[in-house]
Formats: C-alpha cells, sequence, structure tokens
C-alpha cells in the first residue's frame, strides 16, 4: 500500500439511537422497532459495518436499553455501546467521547435511516479522507417549496434549484467534530450545523433515495418495499 491509497478501517461511525420517535406512534424506542423482524438499528449496523472503510461503531442506546442493545447488534467490527443523552446532540457527544483514538474520520449516522447504502458511506468517508473537513449526503428537493405566514397565506416561492435535503452519514475529520460540538451553544438537528456555525466549510455530495429518514409509518412501509428488492 503506497502512503496515499485510501485506507480501510479508518472510520469511526456514531449511531444516535437513543430517541423515542412518537411520530411512529406509541411503542419501543424508534431505533429498536422492527422491519421485516429485524430492529432498525440492527439494519443499519448491518450496512454501515458493510462499507470496508469503517471499523468501529458506537451507538448512543436509549439509557435503560444498553446492554440488551449491545446484545442485539451482531457485527463484524469493533462495537461500542453507550447511554444516550436528553436530546440527539447530547447523545452524539456522548458517543463521540467513546472514540478510540485511532479513528481519524467519523461518520454521524442516525439509526432511522436503516436502510443506508455501504456505498454511501464510503461515498461521504472518501469526500473526508480526500481533504474535506465536512461533508454531508444531500439529494436536491423535488417539491415546490413555498413560505407561509402566520394565517398560512403563502408569501412566496424558494428557488429549489439552491435547495438540498440533507442526509446522513455526515462525515468529518475528527478534530473538526470535536470542536463543534465542544463549541455548540443551541442544539442543533445535525452536525454539520455545527461545523458550520464555527465557521467549517461543508461539503454535499450526492446522497441516495434508499437513506431515508423511518419517521413516520408510511416510511416503514417505504422500507418493507425496497427490502423485497
Ligand atoms: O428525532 P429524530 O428523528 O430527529 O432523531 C434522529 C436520530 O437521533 C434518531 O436515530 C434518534 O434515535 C436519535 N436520538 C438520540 N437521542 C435523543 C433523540 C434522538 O440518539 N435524545
Amino acid at each position: 500500500m503506497t502512503a496515499h491509497a485510501p485506507s480501510r478501517g479508518d472510520v469511526a461511525v456514531l449511531v444516535p439511537a437513543a430517541g423515542l420517535g412518537t411520530r411512529l406512534g406509541p411503542g419501543a424506542p424508534k431505533a429498536l422497532r422492527t422491519l421485516a423482524g429485524v430492529p432498525l438499528l440492527v439494519h443499519a449496523a448491518r450496512r454501515l459495518a458493510a462499507a470496508p472503510s469503517v471499523g468501529c461503531l458506537v451507538v448512543a442506546a436509549p439509557p435503560g436499553d444498553v446492554d440488551g442493545v449491545r446484545d442485539m447488534i451482531d457485527i463484524p467490527v469493533d462495537l461500542i455501546v453507550v447511554a444516550g443523552g436528553d436530546t440527539r446532540q447530547a447523545s452524539v457527544a456522548a458517543a463521540l467521547a467513546a472514540v478510540p483514538p485511532t479513528f481519524p474520520i467519523v461518520l454521524v449516522h442516525d439509526a432511522a435511516r436503516a436502510l443506508v447504502p455501504p456505498e454511501l458511506v464510503e461515498r461521504v468517508a472518501a469526500a473526508v479522507r480526500a481533504g474535506h473537513d465536512a461533508v454531508v449526503p444531500a439529494l436536491p428537493v423535488v417539491d415546490t417549496i413555498r413560505t407561509v405566514g402566520p394565517d398560512e397565506i403563502a408569501l412566496g416561492t424558494v428557488d429549489r434549484s439552491v435547495l438540498r435535503a440533507v442526509q446522513t452519514p455526515q462525515g468529518f475529520r475528527r478534530e473538526v467534530l470535536t470542536a463543534a460540538h465542544a463549541a455548540a451553544v443551541d442544539p442543533l438537528t445535525d452536525d454539520a450545523g455545527l461545523a458550520e456555525q464555527i465557521g467549517v466549510p461543508v461539503l454535499c455530495v450526492p446522497g441516495d433515495e434508499a437513506a431515508l429518514k423511518i419517521t413516520r409509518p408510511f416510511d416503514l412501509a417505504i422500507a418493507e418495499l425496497l427490502l423485497r428488492d
């Protein structure tokens, strides 16, 4: 291997999986809901571990389920399970603190994106390895997007050619993600937003529709169809 060959196993993936996911209806924490009889988290972990760059997974589990989550994940790479926090951001911070020092690249992946293709993981990791400090997979927006006032009267249409719907896994040089979390003030819904707050440019690479976020019962139905292929 030359000094410039892409290294394998240089990526740790953080998986925040501690949310309750009430939009899917009452029941188990969202990451532990099943899809074709297998918890969403286990689907996600298997796909992440199938990406050759990934050498370690750090899962933030619901605090009462740490041991159960460790037992349910069967993957051929190192697995660390920590208790998640009150917010997604706190769960990511707890997972980040547990990453062994040998991983220069850290990805953050929502367990709810259970069907993430390993190729997408590799695409994000490769862009970080190529020198980008923060990388997100993103898709063009297909709907017409309008802003509205308090009375639901439309105010205007946004130019969708400059919009992207952002997915996970989001990739970072490890020091960048650590600095972004250390500087975080207000909770944000993703980690690239935190990197931006400390002035780090975020590169968008092509996302993948199969990495949809399973949030509502409709998304579960789509995911079941995708599994049949
Ligand atoms: O609620 P939302 O869909 O934005 O959650 C995104 C991801 O963050 C999910 O995988 C969820 O399990 C995780 N999360 C977490 N800790 C929380 C809240 C959400 O790990 N306190």
